[in-house]
């Protein structure tokens, strides 16, 4: 102690002092802390990053070679390459099965046999979920079930389209019938989603037995050429039960189902090519039922009339000529997005704009069957016609039908059945309707092509068509049959009552004369008049009686 110090300044300092040594420990334990906390936290990261980097290798590096030589892309990387750049946001990365019967326990994957999540396509939200072929052949585990279930829920309750792209083994075997309830989840949910949400499914690997299910109740199947496959029975099953040796491109590749089942609605030469269809497609589609069909600013005047309509049509009665190129000079810029492509030619039906608004068009196609009904191409236009109407875009249908298919081979095939179809679909179908009869307009297939009394709203007709009970071929067969028979020139006698039909008969004006049709349009006018229409349907509202559900003829 000093001497000038009192014992009170001894204490005082000696209290300091002990304080601030106090301070200097506490401050010393805190940076300690907080370098072990960082460390840890470092650490903890590092691990996440470690586990979702191995996640995301799937079944290995190995497994993601053999993908790759296969010519196919990595689950991952086919959603990266399906969404707006950096958009997708997967989830359930870390969810593994929890099996251990039949070597499973070893065979554990963090994020199973399906990668799922949602990002944006052109800026708008989507779903999607895309099976891992790397991880146990992308066979669908009960929790891969779960997994795609979510992104469903999701989707449904968000109101978005979902996106499933197929690679798989079909039911894990090893889960047994947990996996078929998986399946079960699955296909549940893709029904209840049917005209909610739009549901898109890209098959770009092998989709077999009851696996098919699910893409099949989606809305619209996209197949990738040499890669995807589907079927309900594998060639080895069906050579051993009906003896019958066919390759798995053969029985189910993208040109069989595309062309001749209409299981697939589109194929694509590659992956790329695939995604870029899938995002054309959308942007014709609204994202929910309660949404209107996308508009964008028009980019056609909508007063553009085409003088070379006028010509595109033939004036023999039996003469073929290629409706797209009626379809392409009355759409927006010409673009169309044809759906069904190489499935029941003899009718077209795809999307288009209209004044800048979506639409779907339906229309004969006169250069196949003579644009004849049959029952593929019921099937392929009732079923256009209902998603159309499910979300809310408008329909325009290009008329030129002689009738239904003749023969035994479409009557025993069920026609009558099949035909009622796109009967009930246009009824039902509440939507704007337009229809233009571009020649030919007879009999049952004229009610069934958008008439009037179906609920369509405006009807147009070409001068030249020829809107009859039925051709005046069969006409004349039917009533002048005994003055033929009984005439000096039957011939002569023929044609003379063939063409005294033609000009009472069938013609746009007894149609005109009772209001079946709302007016016959100059064909170079029929843009201008489509988007006129078009335009005072906007608001139009109908509905259905009250019921559970009607009675569809399947
Ligand atoms: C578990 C499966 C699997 C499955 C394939 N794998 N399918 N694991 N359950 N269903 C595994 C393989 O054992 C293999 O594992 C890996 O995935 C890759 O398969 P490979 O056979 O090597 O590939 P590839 O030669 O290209 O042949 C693909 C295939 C073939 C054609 C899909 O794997 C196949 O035929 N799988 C079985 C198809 C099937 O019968 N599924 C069940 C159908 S019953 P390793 O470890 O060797 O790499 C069903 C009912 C659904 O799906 C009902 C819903 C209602």
């Amino acid at each position: 102690m000093t001497n000038s110090m009192s014992i009170d300044d001894e204490i005082i300092t000696k209290k300091n002092e002990r304080i601030s040594s106090l301070r200097g420990i506490t401050i010393a334990t805190e940076s300690t802390s907080n370098a072990s906390d960082a460390q840890k936290q470092t650490s903890k990261l590092e691990q996440l990053e470690s586990r979702r980097k191995t996640a995301h290798l799937g079944g290995g590096e190995r497994r993601v070679e053999s993908q790759h030589k296969r010519g196919k892309l990595t689950a991952r990387e086919r959603l990266v390459s399906l969404f707006d750049d950096g958009s997708f946001t997967e989830m359930d990365t870390f969810v593994t099965h929890r099996s251990n019967d039949l070597g499973l326990d070893k065979q554990r994957f963090e994020g199973d046999s399906v990668v799922t999540g949602h990002g944006t396509v052109d800026g708008r939200q989507v779903f999607a979920y895309a099976q891992d072929f790397t991880v146990l052949g992308g066979s669908l585990s009960q929790i891969a079930g779960q997994k795609i279930s979510k992104v469903m829920d999701l989707a449904m309750r968000t109101g978005a389209p979902i996106i499933g792209i197929n690679d798989s083994g079909g039911a894990r075997i090893q889960e047994g019938l947990d996996s078929l309830a998986g399946y079960g989840e699955i296909f549940k949910r893709n029904t209840l989603a049917s005209g909610v949400v739009p549901q898109i499914t890209m098959i770009a690997g092998p989709a077999a037995g009851g696996a098919v299910y699910s893409p099949a109740l989606t809305d619209f199947i996209y197949m990738v050429e040499g890669i995807g496959q589907m079927y309900i029975t594998g060639p080895d099953v069906v050579k051993a039960v009906t003896g019958e040796e066919v390759s798995h491109e053969e029985l189910g590749g993208a040109a069989a189902h595309a062309s001749r089942s209409g299981v697939a609605h589109f194929t694509a030469e590659s992956e790329e090519a695939c995604f870029d269809h899938i995002r054309a497609l959308l942007s014709y589609l609204p994202s929910n039922n309660v949404e209107s069909a996308p508009s964008v600013a028009p980019t056609d005047s909508p007063d553009r009339a085409d003088a070379e309509l006028r010509d595109v049509v033939p004036n023999a009665a039996n003469q073929p000529y290629d409706v797209m190129d009626v379809i392409n000079k009355v759409v927006d810029n010409g673009d169309f997005l044809s759906v069904h492509h190489n499935f029941a030619p003899n009718v077209v039906v795809g999307f288009a704009r209209l004044d800048g608004k979506s639409i779907g068009v339906v229309a004969n196609q006169a250069n196949q069957m003579a644009g004849m009904l049959d029952i593929d191409a019921s099937d392929k236009a009732a079923r256009f016609v209902r998603f159309c109407d499910a979300f809310n875009i408008p329909l325009v249908t290009f008329v030129d039908v002689p009738g239904f298919m003749p023969g035994t081979q479409q009557e025993h095939g069920g026609l009558i059945r099949h035909g009622a179809k796109l009967l009930y679909a246009y009824v039902e179908a509440t939507v704007p309707k337009m229809a233009v009869i571009l020649r030919k307009a007879y009999g049952g297939a004229y009610i069934v092509m958008s008439s009037k009394e179906l609920r369509s709203d405006v009807n147009l007709a070409w001068p030249g068509s020829e809107i009859a009970v039925m051709g005046p071929d069969g006409a004349v067969n039917v009533i002048g049959r005994r003055a033929i028979a009984d005439a000096d020139d039957p011939e002569a006698e023929r044609a003379k009552q063939v063409a005294d039909y033609r000009e009472q008969f069938a013609n746009p004006y007894i149609a005109a004369n009772r209001g079946y049709i709302d007016d016959v349009i100059d064909p170079a006018q029929t843009r201008p008049q489509l988007v006129k229409a078009l335009r005072m349907l906007e608001s139009k509202v109908d509905s259905l009686p009250p019921k559970k559900h009607g009675n569809i003829p399947l």
